[in-house]
């Protein structure tokens, strides 16, 4: 947090807008479409309300399923559920660990010949990283299957040299407290199509008739995002680039002292954007590195410092074992070799060097990989 986040909090403490309206809300909605040129925004309590809503307005129910990227974290897969229809799991391209359109194009050629043409799609972009937008709509829009863009992870990245989240009918970002831009909780859905948008906030307002009395035609949610909240994210949106950049700096630093090593290779960035780098990302081939992920974590962990896994695919998830289910090799290559090392917008050069101080030490770790 910062002194804008601060100033404007108290400001909105001071107003009395207490509540999941006001002026902070209203404003923080107009930067953020401004921010990444889209019609509207409806701001939310989460990114996961956002994906729900964008399934609700595209009318996805029961019987109906919809294609999800593997990789991801499982809030993308659990609102395909919240509407009561069912995941179908695309594996990431090794190139951009994002969906792979090669795959994409297999997993919608299947629901056809099952007469069962996905309702929606929903693509994430990871760790900061675009997925490649043109190759998956040029699959599914000759079908008419709508996408959804995951953005939670990649506020302030771009795709062909535009912000990141405009790439499909519905864009969400999501502001939870580990993300660049965060309000401790929260979330936007995005869209051109404005009076969809209106629409969302009316459904995340617990879709009420506009009557004196209290009058309700269809289910609504509770969902929107509190004025206070709003007037921190109106300070964070002010800070995203530098925030990006230094990210991005993160990135660089590891990369310059680990990237040579044997059995070391980072995420890479796809050709066709720039990303954010929210974690910086490495696999760790125990063979030719003589260590192992578990070890790095492990003896990271010894210092107090937290390195995690990447996200476990979907199709590993107990929950989501029965679900279809199109490649799956690299993302679990991934799981298994993939670590995420401290990457905050704060991090100092003593910090990082602590970080390469405890990887040293998983290195002199007797028994090589584990
Ligand atoms: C890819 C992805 N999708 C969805 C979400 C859900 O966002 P939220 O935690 O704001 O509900 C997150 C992060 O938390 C995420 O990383």
């Amino acid at each position: 947090m910062g002194p804008d986040e601060r100033a404007l909090l108290l400001e909105a403490f001071d107003s009395n807008w207490i509540a999941p309206l006001g002026p902070h809300v209203d404003a923080f909605e107009r930067e953020i479409a401004a921010r990444v040129g889209v019609g509207a925004a409806a701001a939310l309590s989460s990114g996961t309300a956002g994906l729900h809503l964008a399934l609700v307005l595209l009318g996805v129910g029961p019987g109906d399923e919809v294609i999800v990227s593997d990789l991801t974290f499982a809030a993308s897969a659990n609102v395909v559920r919240y509407v009561g229809a069912t995941p179908v799991f695309v594996d990431a391209h090794e190139a951009t660990w994002t969906m792979d359109p090669g795959l994409l194009g297999e997993a919608i050629a299947d629901g056809l010949r099952r007469g069962k043409l996905p309702k929606a799609i929903i693509a994430v972009d990871l760790y900061g990283q675009s997925a490649d937008y043109d190759r998956l709509r040029a699959v599914a829009d000759p079908h008419g299957i709508p996408v959804i863009q995951d953005a939670s992870e990649s506020l302030g990245a771009t795709y062909r040299g535009r912000p990141a989240g405009i790439e499909g009918v519905f864009g969400v970002f999501s502001f939870n407290g580990n993300k660049i831009l965060t309000t401790s909780g929260g979330g936007v859905l995005i869209s051109n199509d404005t009076a969809a948008i209106a629409e969302a906030r009316t459904l995340a307002s617990q879709a009420r008739d506009p009557a004196p009395h209290y009058q309700h035609s269809k289910i609504g949610y509770n969902y929107r995002l509190s004025n206070l909240l709003a007037a921190i994210g109106r300070g964070q949106l002010r800070a995203l680039d530098s925030r990006v950049a230094a990210r991005r700096a993160n990135f660089a630093w590891y990369r310059e002292r680990l990237g040579d090593r044997a059995g070391w290779d980072f995420m890479p960035e796809a050709s066709y954007g720039a990303c954010t780098r929210w974690l910086t990302c490495v696999t760790i081939d125990p063979t030719s590195a003589g260590v192992d992920t578990e070890k790095v974590r492990l003896a990271l962990a010894d210092d107090d410092i937290e390195a995690r896994p990447l996200w476990k695919p979907m199709h590993l998830q107990p929950i989501f074992r029965e679900c279809r289910l199109f490649g799956g090799a690299v993302g679990r290559r991934l799981f298994e070799r993939g670590l995420c090392l401290p990457s905050g917008s704060s991090l100092t050069e003593a910090e990082r060097l602590r970080v390469l101080a405890g990887i040293e030490r998983a290195g002199r770790r007797p028994g090589g990989a584990s």
